[in-house]
């Protein structure tokens, strides 16, 4: 019965059988559930063997194309609207929202005080940004680490512009004080286009779609008894906001990064006037709500 739809149900059956004695039931669900919805995409689409062959070419390019910073498979999975689905079906509720971890975070943050500067390079408009990180029920959270990573004033992370950058250049672990307040100087990030020297470009090329995403801080907060939190905050005023070539932009997370002009204020912040404000609070949840409803 070759190339029947008897035949074709027969493979896919077979393989989903193939994992009946996986011991973990999580990993055989996991892996039964692959195969199913991949062999239903091939029976939908009967792609020929030359489109096969050229998606299995493709993948092990984006393969080749990842190095220790460089994460090709991590932008595949963001523009495919993947990495942002995954963070949404794992959202609990009611904390901070949580967005796309992307493919910078690949170098340690270097150690920071409150106060200190992310930015080493000292081209952009000065910028501060003060976080509280509060519990669900609005107690602050002391001593909670901020991993803090963004882009220059010209649109590129410290990993993208070796020579031009220093490593760690808008990047800093905190740690909130007794109030879970944290705050740090950096200049404003620009909106910019995901690396499209690789796999991932020739694929937005093919579909015509444009590869920017707006200006964003990064942030991973961490509390102990407190699930972990991956997040950005968006500058409000940016472009890109309602066409993120990731999908990751959430309304709450578009901060306002006002203007100051006052000299005593930017004194206060050690930044000179006019510097952008953006205050923002952070609230994580507890880890006991992890199994809850
Ligand atoms: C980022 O925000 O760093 C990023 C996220 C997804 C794809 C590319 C970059
Ligand atoms: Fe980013």
């Amino acid at each position: 019965m070759p190339g029947t739809d008897e035949a074709a149900k027969a493979i896919t059956a077979a393989a989903v059988d193939s994992f009946r004695d996986t011991p973990d039931p999580r990993l055989r669900a996991l892996l039964q559930g692959l195969v199913r919805h991949l062999h239903a995409y091939v029976r939908e689409l009967r792609p020929t063997i030359e489109e096969w062959e050229y998606a299995v070419e493709y993948l092990t390019a984006v393969g080749q194309k990842c190095d220790p910073t460089r994460q090709e498979f991590i932008l595949l999975s963001d523009v495919l609207g993947v990495s942002m689905l995954v963070e949404t079906v794992n959202e609990q509720g009611g904390g901070t929202e949580s967005t796309v971890l992307g493919p910078f975070h690949v170098v340690e943050s270097p150690k920071r005080e409150g106060g200190d500067a992310i930015d080493l390079m000292g081209a952009g408009e000065p910028c501060v940004v003060s976080l509280r990180v509060t519990s669900a029920d609005g107690s602050p959270l002391a001593g909670a680490s901020v991993d803090v990573w963004q882009c220059s004033a010209d649109g590129f992370y410290d990993v993208q512009q070796p020579g031009i950058q220093p490593l760690g250049n808008g990047r800093g672990l905190f740690r909130t004080d007794d109030e879970g307040r944290v705050w740090f100087r950096t200049v404003v990030p620009s909106h910019y286009p995901i690396p499209t020297d690789g796999p991932v470009g020739v694929l937005l090329d093919a579909t015509r779609r444009h590869p920017y995403r707006p200006a964003h801080i990064h942030f991973i907060v961490e509390a102990d008894g407190h699930r972990p939190l991956t997040t950005h905050i968006f500058v409000a005023d940016g472009p890109y906001l309602d066409s993120d070539a990731v999908f990751a932009v959430k309304e709450s997370l578009v901060a306002d990064f006002a203007r100051v002009d006052e000299a005593d204020r930017a004194r206060e912040y050690r930044v000179s006037a006019p510097f952008r404000l953006a205050e923002f609070d952070i609230v994580v949840q507890p880890e006991t709500n992890k199994d809850a409803g």
